[in-house]
């Protein structure tokens, strides 16, 4: 079963589906050192790897797992970065959020502003009851905006990840219905 990516506004910014024109930036910033510090694989090298993540995010589409959305402001045009539900299983209800954005774009509240429109839809119309992500605990930026939405640190997977020799422990954070429908950002849920 496949599942329709949305287009979703905020105030500032415009949420809509990856597509073949998003790779020069993609690369960009996936190449970038400092935005992958804590990502679990390496920067990218070849640009062949933008238009497999493009590809990909069509997969996720078609085969109902979940959409990457492509995040661009409203002033300007300009695209600042993508957030995902991903790993979306409709019988557990369940779903995985993730996000990433360019290192000029960072410190305005922009991934808490995209990721909030894309939980609430999310919970909404794929009917959710949790949504879960997981963070490098060193990067003390994904952790805040988790916990500006509401997730709640659920424990920690310890040495999850060995990233060009360098391992590392993750922050596994939860996100339940009851808990968005009561505190979260948008309107209640029906
Ligand atoms: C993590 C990331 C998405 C945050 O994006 P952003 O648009 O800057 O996030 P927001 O502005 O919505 O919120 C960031 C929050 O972290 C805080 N923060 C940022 N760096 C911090 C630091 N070093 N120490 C403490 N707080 C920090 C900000 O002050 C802000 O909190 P506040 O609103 O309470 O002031 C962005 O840095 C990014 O794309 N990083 C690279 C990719 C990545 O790590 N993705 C997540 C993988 S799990």
């Amino acid at each position: 079963m496949s599942v329709t990516a949305p287009h979703l506004l905020t105030s500032r910014l415009r949420l809509r589906p990856v597509s073949e024109e998003d790779a020069g930036f993609l690369f960009d910033l996936h190449r970038d050192e400092e935005v992958l510090r804590y990502w679990d694989s390496p920067p990218w090298r070849d640009r062949a790897r933008a238009d497999a993540f493009v590809e990909r995010s069509h997969q996720m589409r078609e085969e109902g797992t979940g959409v990457r959305l492509a995040v661009e402001r409203n002033s300007d045009g300009a695209t600042v970065g993508w957030c995902s539900v991903s790993r979306w299983n409709a019988d557990f209800r369940s779903a995985s959020l993730g996000y990433c954005y360019a290192r000029a774009a960072w410190g305005r509240g922009y991934a808490t502003e995209a990721a909030s429109a894309l939980v609430g839809w999310a919970f909404e119309e794929l009917v959710l009851n949790r949504v879960q992500a997981e963070t490098d605990t060193r990067n003390v930026a994904s952790a805040r905006v988790l916990e500006k939405l509401g997730f709640v640190r659920e424990g920690t997977l310890r040495e999850d990840c060995i990233v060009n020799g360098e391992v590392s422990d993750s922050w596994v954070y939860g996100l339940l219905r009851r808990d968005w429908r009561a505190g979260g950002p948008s309107a209640p849920l029906p």
